[in-house]
């Protein structure tokens, strides 16, 4: 039995989680917004985990605040549920890493030794923060950050870029300038939801949108991967581009989410060996 527990918006992320375990052969239960729950009346994140772990088997959380799932699984470990952080504030998304890592994986046949530019939103963007950490495992990266001075990846996710493991990075405002150099382009949304200004929000929304006259300037094998949904950073015209694997994300990330699930539950997966079990 699942729970998903989903204090923020979602699509993909609460019914890739849902359907994976009913395709698991489980079930799933939870909430997608705080108003039909006893969060409304003011309960804790802990007491809510606390009550839901007696319940369900393993746990997804999104939560507006940093932080949050760290708290839920702390709340579940003495009933040893698992708790999963389906997104956390504009802190981390792991288990949209695992979704980018299997379709960089297939499109470029390797994790390692690649030039991936990240574009838009990188102060907020949650899923750039989790897939730099996770890439310097592979080593070998140079990460190309593209946005405005505004919106530059934090401090503390630059500095866990491992030199030590052959990654680097350069900060630049211009995707034109670039594009032409890269093996991946993450596009990202601006997190309309995070700005603490409507006014800010508005001036830096559309500053970088990519579409066909833009995309002919970068190599005919580079993959275009977006964590969705997106507004308007990426032009529909790109959508039938063989570049665009946005939409194979989207695939990816039910079948990695049911993977992690398994994997946390100790449960085989139908047809798949332990051997099987160790590939990512
Ligand atoms: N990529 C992602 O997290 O999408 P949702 O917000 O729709 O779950």
């Amino acid at each position: 039995m699942l729970a998903t527990l989903f204090y923020e918006p979602s699509t993909r992320t609460r019914l890739s989680f849902e359907t994976g375990m009913i395709r698991l052969g489980g079930n799933a239960v939870g909430f997608a917004g705080t108003g039909q729950s006893s969060v409304s009346k003011g309960e804790s994140i802990a007491d809510t985990v606390r009550t839901v772990a007696a319940y369900a088997d393993v746990i997804a959380i999104r939560h507006p605040k940093e932080g949050a799932a760290l708290v839920a699984a702390r709340a579940a470990e003495r009933a040893g549920v698992p708790v999963i952080n389906a997104g956390d504030g504009g802190h981390m998304h792991p288990t949209q890493t695992l979704a980018d890592l299997a379709t960089i994986r297939q499109r470029c046949g390797r994790l390692t030794d690649l030039t991936v530019g990240l574009c838009g939103d990188l102060m907020f963007g949650r899923t750039v923060h989790s897939l730099i950490e996770t890439l310097c495992r592979w080593g070998n990266i140079h990460f190309v950050l593209v946005s405005p001075p505004e919106l530059r990846v934090p401090q503390y996710v630059l500095d866990r870029i491992d030199k030590a493991s052959g990654c680097s990075y350069e900060q630049v405002r211009d995707l034109a300038g670039v594009i032409g150099s890269l093996d991946v382009l993450y596009m990202t949304r601006v997190q309309k939801e995070r700005f603490f200004s409507e006014d800010e929000y508005v001036r830096l929304r559309d500053t970088y949108v990519l579409d066909r006259a833009r995309l002919a300037a970068a190599r005919p094998d580079m993959a275009v991967l977006h964590p969705l949904p997106r507004v308007n950073e990426i032009a529909t015209d790109v959508d039938a581009d063989p570049r665009a694997a946005y939409f194979d994300q989207v695939a990816n990330g039910m079948l990695v989410r049911m993977a992690l699930m398994a994997a946390v539950l100790d449960d085989p997966l139908p047809g798949y060996g332990d051997e099987k079990r160790q590939t990512p």
